[in-house]
């Protein structure tokens, strides 16, 4: 499926012919060396800053993605990289890997079938700072996890994630669909198998992670009923069949729900306004859900679990009824949006709940290993990656309404959430 793949700076050997100068050699290359210094100077102090930034950003840009390959050694390089900072450096076509009408994909994600005419979305590739991320490959995916069960969980973020692996990884592999709920929940519980590599994928619906009722299982309820010290019951069912588990939760607990302990509300966020529980806020129900959830994959079998940071969505204080609500076509360039302060602090409670579970399991030795994907920064600088109206097909058809639906949450597939996955297999690959 034409993998971009990045050029190899260390097989380019300079031309040793004399390149047909009429002069001797020596004359020849103090004349080029002159030419070039004027040159150079002219454009250092005579030049627009728009034309230096132009000229120079490529250059350094090569610099330092030839300084980062050559400083990488394989094995070694992968293990201190962190893919978290770094900026998206553009590479046509880098994210068209594969057609997401023939793998499934949830419709309102499906941008390209739904009639969005831009697509320079799908023209950037993640560049970490000081070290190369490697474009999707299905077949080092696989081997990565060769005989094992890899379960999503979490939220409509977790499966916009795992979305996007089932449909890098049927592109090139022969799968067979082992499982998938009826009506409504078609897209909430899934299971697919890849039997080259013994392979299983499947996604559990669990927004909260932890026990939750009402809206979680029925959209026409208001309210949800979360139950901190239960994790979820269809994944944790499953639980002992899970050798790597993805977890991604946050948004539903930003939103709000009614909270239990041992069948006792013990307070709310955001709870309706006849009700009238204490109120605590979304940060430690966070830490409890985490908890519970990364609790109950810790006993038992010898596993990998992962924690995906928060990815933020880009309304921007827009209602979610904007038709011009994320409309922006390009991503973010440094420095030019500063993360929000809540979204911060959502990926900070991932980490310390990753701390945490380190600990408990006895530092890096345990039998229970704990990563974290760190997609936040990436993430947030992508506004322009998401369906916007295009969640709906041709939602111009009929003129432009003043009022249009928006998704400025989830990503287009293919899209950026792709590189989630891109860093997944490199977390995966480590230590190994
Ligand atoms: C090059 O890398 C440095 C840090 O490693 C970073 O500060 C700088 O912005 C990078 N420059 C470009 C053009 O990517
Ligand atoms: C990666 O770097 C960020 C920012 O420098 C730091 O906060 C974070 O702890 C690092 N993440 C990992 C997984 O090492
Ligand atoms: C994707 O596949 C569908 C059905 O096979 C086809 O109708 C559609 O044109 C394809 N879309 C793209 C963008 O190639
Ligand atoms: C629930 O209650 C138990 C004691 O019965 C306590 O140990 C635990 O910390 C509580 N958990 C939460 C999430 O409040």
């Amino acid at each position: 499926m034409g993998a971009y793949k990045p050029l190899d700076h260390r097989n380019q050997k300079p031309s040793s012919k004399n390149p047909g100068c009429f002069l001797s050699k020596p004359v020849c290359f103090w004349l080029v060396c002159g030419f070039l210094s004027l040159a150079l100077l002219h454009l250092l102090c005579c030049a627009p800053a728009a034309t230096q930034q132009a000229v120079f950003s490529p250059l350094r840009q090569y610099i330092n993605n030839t300084y980062s390959f050559v400083s990488s050694v394989p094995g070694e390089g992968i293990k201190s990289c962190n893919y978290s900072e770094g900026t998206w450096v553009w590479a046509p076509g880098h994210a068209r890997r594969y057609n997401a009408t023939e793998c499934n994909v949830k419709e309102r994600q499906d941008c390209l079938r739904n009639g969005r005419p831009d697509t320079g979305y799908l023209d950037w590739r993640w560049q970490p700072t000081g070290c190369p991320l490697p474009a999707f490959d299905a077949r080092t995916f696989l081997s990565a996890v060769r005989g094992k069960h890899v379960a999503f969980i979490g939220d409509s973020m977790a499966r916009n994630q795992a979305q996007s692996l089932i449909c890098l990884l049927t592109a090139s592999f022969r799968y067979r669909l082992l499982y998938r709920d009826v009506g409504q929940q078609k897209h909430n519980f899934w299971s697919y198998a890849f039997p080259s590599y013994n392979v299983k994928v499947s996604y559990y619906w669990a927004p909260f992670l932890v026990r939750g009722k009402g809206k979680p299982e029925d959209d026409s309820i208001k309210e949800n009923h979360v139950h901190l010290d239960a994790p979820g019951d269809r994944w944790a069912a499953d639980a002992d069949t899970i050798d790597v588990a993805v977890l991604a939760a946050g948004h539903w607990l930003l939103n709000g729900a009614i909270y239990y302990n041992n069948s006792e509300v013990i307070g709310a966020h955001n709870a309706p306004p006849d009700f009238t529980y204490t109120k605590i806020g979304y940060a430690w129900p966070l830490h409890m859900a985490y908890r519970t959830a990364v609790e109950r994959l810790s006993s038992g079998r010898p596993r990998t679990v992962v924690l995906a940071t928060f990815s933020p969505s880009h309304f921007e204080g827009r209602p979610i009824d904007s038709p011009t609500a994320c409309t922006k076509m390009e991503p973010y360039k440094e420095g030019e949006k500063d993360l929000e302060w809540i979204f911060k602090e959502v990926r900070d409670v991932v980490y310390d709940e990753a701390e945490l579970a380190r600990a408990r399991a006895g530092g890096d030795g345990g039998a229970v290993r704990i990563e974290v994907l760190d997609v936040t920064k990436l993430a947030a600088m992508r506004p322009d990656g998401h369906p916007s109206v295009y969640m709906n097909p041709n939602p111009f058809e009929h003129g432009v309404p003043e009022k249009m639906l928006s998704d400025c949450l989830h990503f287009c597939l293919p899209g950026p959430v792709d590189t989630f996955n891109e860093i997944l297999v490199q977390v995966l690959k480590r230590r190994r």
